[in-house]
């Protein structure tokens, strides 16, 4: 199939593009690169061992996306591209409303407008609020917490409504909990601009000698060891899941919601000392208070995914750690020390 890949340039993006082509899809890659970097392009390429085409363009330029989806006929859309950063968002709401729900809403204008009828769409966890009870099921109340978790709510229900107006549009929200690690080959990872936000990146950071320790957001949380609990899945399970929800969507011609997740819960140290093991690195620690908004225990139940795609995590925490660190090690300035040309665009 040939797949629009918004966002492709991304984390979680770049990696379903190397799953996406290894399994015989044509890729091409629509980004404006607010929060990447273009030299992710010639690293992708390398594992993919051909040309990945590629199109800087923001998701809210109408023309150039309608242009781009007229042009040439795609089978579906992978739509990755979003503003992320929760604090940000709750200092710059306007712009995540903008970026997010104007992007989605031009997007799906675009695919209405040129006949494409397949949507797989990046939510989050970040949609169940502050859950009730975990694991978490699909069907527990939706709410957020902050302006970056209602875009997600609000770009979920806009999907929604458009797949009961149109009965043929199929598409499949993907809730994914905590990706972290790289692809094994080490070409293409996480690489967050500024100070990291999520832990993964920042662990990576504190053993590269990038940031002088991690501060733990809390240790008097009601878990085993009082710090924060979190479902973190390897992002190749992750970038697996969205071939599996494409072939769905192809296949049974039903939508489809379904969490992502390794249904294990990992605390923050826990998640520390197995990154020590695989790296041989120490990693200083502070406890210090909790950060606001943060949750005790969060992870899935990933059961619905099992059933309806045949899709499990395989990936262990060792792995997830292993992958992280092997690409943090090489580019310890992250695709600023890729061996690699910017392309160049037209
Ligand atoms: P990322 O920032 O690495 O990737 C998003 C990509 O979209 C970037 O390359 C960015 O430049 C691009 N982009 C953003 N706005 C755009 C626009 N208007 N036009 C064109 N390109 C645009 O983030 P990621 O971690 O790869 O996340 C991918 C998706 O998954 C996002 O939608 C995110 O909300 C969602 N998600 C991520 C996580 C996580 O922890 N990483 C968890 C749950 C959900
Ligand atoms: C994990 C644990 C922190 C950093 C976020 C978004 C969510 C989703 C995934 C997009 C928590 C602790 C963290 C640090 C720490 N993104 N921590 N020190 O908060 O579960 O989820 O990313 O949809 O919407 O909210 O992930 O990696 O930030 O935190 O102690 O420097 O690590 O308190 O317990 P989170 P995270």
């Amino acid at each position: 199939m040939r797949i629009l890949v918004c966002g492709g340039a991304g984390y979680i993006g770049s990696h379903a593009c190397v799953v996406l082509a290894g399994l015989g899809h044509r890729v091409v890659v629509v980004d404006n690169f607010v929060n990447s970097s273009p030299r992710t392009l010639p690293c992708l390429q390398r594992i993919i061992g051909a040309p990945v085409e590629a199109h800087r363009l923001d998701l809210r330029d109408r023309d150039g996306l309608r242009a781009l989806l007229a042009g040439s006929r795609f089978d579906a859309v992978m739509h990755f591209a979003a503003l992320k950063a929760v604090g940000e968002s709750c200092a710059q709401p306007l712009d995540y409303f903008d970026n997010n729900i104007g992007g989605t809403i031009a997007l799906l204008q675009a695919m209405q407008d040129t006949g494409v009828r397949r949507l797989v769409f990046s939510s989050s966890a970040t949609v169940y609020g502050e859950p009730e009870q975990v694991p978490v099921r699909e069907d527990a109340p939706l709410s957020a917490t902050n302006p970056y978790g209602r875009t997600k709510l609000v770009m979920e229900q806009m999907i929604g409504d458009l797949c009961r107006a149109d009965p043929a549009f199929r598409a499949a929200s993907l809730r994914y909990f905590n990706p972290v690690g790289a692809h094994p080959s080490g070409l293409i990872g996480e690489d967050p601009c500024g100070v990291p936000n999520n832990l993964m990146p920042y662990l990576c950071q504190v053993a590269a000698g990038r940031r002088e320790r991690l501060r733990v957001f809390g240790g008097d949380y009601p878990t085993a060891d009082g710090t924060g609990v979190r479902d973190y899945l390897h992002v190749m399970d992750l970038a697996r899941a969205h071939a599996d929800a494409l072939d769905y969507l192809v296949r049974r011609e039903r939508n489809l919601v379904v969490n992502l997740g390794t249904g294990r819960g990992t605390s923050v140290l826990e998640l520390v000392r197995a990154f020590e093991r695989v790296s041989g690195r120490r990693i200083p620690c502070e406890i210090v208070a909790r950060r606001p908004g943060d949750v005790a225990t969060l992870y899935a139940d990933p059961a619905r995914a099992r059933r309806l795609l045949g899709w499990r995590a395989r990936l262990g925490v060792p792995r997830m750690c292993r992958d992280a660190w092997h690409w943090q090690s090489l580019h310890p300035r992250g695709y600023a020390d890729a061996d690699v040309d910017a392309p160049a665009f037209v």
